[in-house]
């Protein structure tokens, strides 16, 4: 199967993932913890198994690792990164930012890579070496040069209560040398705005593979640049922090992680 019978599939599974999430929304009756303030929902669980039900009826031997419920046929050669409702805590509060995210991933590079936006019907998808688009349409990554005006997001860890690593200092650091930072709540639409160049850059701390694996093929599908803090490529290995930005600024992003508040001021 070619890479873009791979895109059509998977666009149609996050549609469908999608919707469910848009009958969810304002009716969430089930909400669990699974630590102090990391939330699932019956619509997480819902949506996770729609998508991995149509993944396993067309690929039966590929393997699948889902935020709720782990890995499944851990050695096949290509493997499906599900994050069935991402921004959850959002969701839970009807705060209007969310989104489902799936990539395909063989020998550890995405290939396929989608990103769905229920409430603003905006779908994101890359093919490797064949571009991003926002519905159809092709993206690409914002020409801002001058940290000073740019526009950036960023999150923090779940554990971000008793985590020393709880990218407090970095949001000042940064706060202090950027136009405005936000805070959307979901790691794939924050990726993929930068994709569409509504955001400038984005970098957090313990992400995991599953919120960055469609947005990070997005973003370079849309000209953008993806590494982990120390800047290397290889965002879907054990390194767990991940720096997007449009490419220009990257270099300017790195320097205030790595220099923090010695990095040069606007
Ligand atoms: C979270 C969101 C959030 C990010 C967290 C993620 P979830 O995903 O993407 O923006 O800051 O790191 O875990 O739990 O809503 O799927
Ligand atoms: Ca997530
Ligand atoms: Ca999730």
């Amino acid at each position: 199967m070619s890479s873009s019978e791979f895109l059509t599939i998977a666009q149609n599974v996050v549609l469908q993932a999608g919707r469910l999430l848009l009958e969810g929304y304002g009716n969430v009756r089930h909400i669990e913890h699974k630590g102090a303030i990391d939330l699932v929902t019956e619509f997480d669980k819902r949506s996770e198994e729609l998508i991995i039900t149509s993944i396993r009826k067309f690929f039966p031997e590929h393997s699948i690792w889902a935020e709720e419920s782990g890995k499944t046929n851990a050695s096949g050669e290509y493997q499906w990164l599900i994050d069935p409702l991402d921004g959850t805590t959002n969701f839970a509060h009807s705060f209007p930012i969310f989104s489902v995210s799936l990539a395909l991933i063989r020998r550890n590079q995405p290939l396929v890579g989608v990103a769905y936006d229920p409430l603003r019907d905006e779908l994101f998808s890359a093919e490797r070496d064949h571009g991003a688009t926002l519905n159809g349409k092709p993206i690409q990554v914002s020409s801002q040069s001058d940290l000073g005006q740019a526009l950036l997001s960023t999150g923090f860890p779940y554990d971000v209560r008793t985590n020393p690593r709880n990218n407090f200092e970095q949001f000042e650091n940064f706060h202090r040398r950027v136009q405005a930072l936000r805070r959307t709540g979901s790691a794939a639409l924050d990726c993929v705005w930068v994709a569409s160049g509504r955001l400038d850059g984005y970098w957090e701390f313990e992400i995991k593979p599953w919120d960055i694996g469609a947005g990070a093929l997005i973003v370079r599908e849309a000209g953008g640049r993806v590494t982990t803090s120390d800047g290397n490529e290889n965002v879907l290995g054990q390194e767990d922090s991940i720096v997007v930005s449009n490419g220009i600024l990257h270099g300017q992003i790195l320097r205030v992680l790595r220099e923090g508040s010695n990095a040069p001021l606007p």
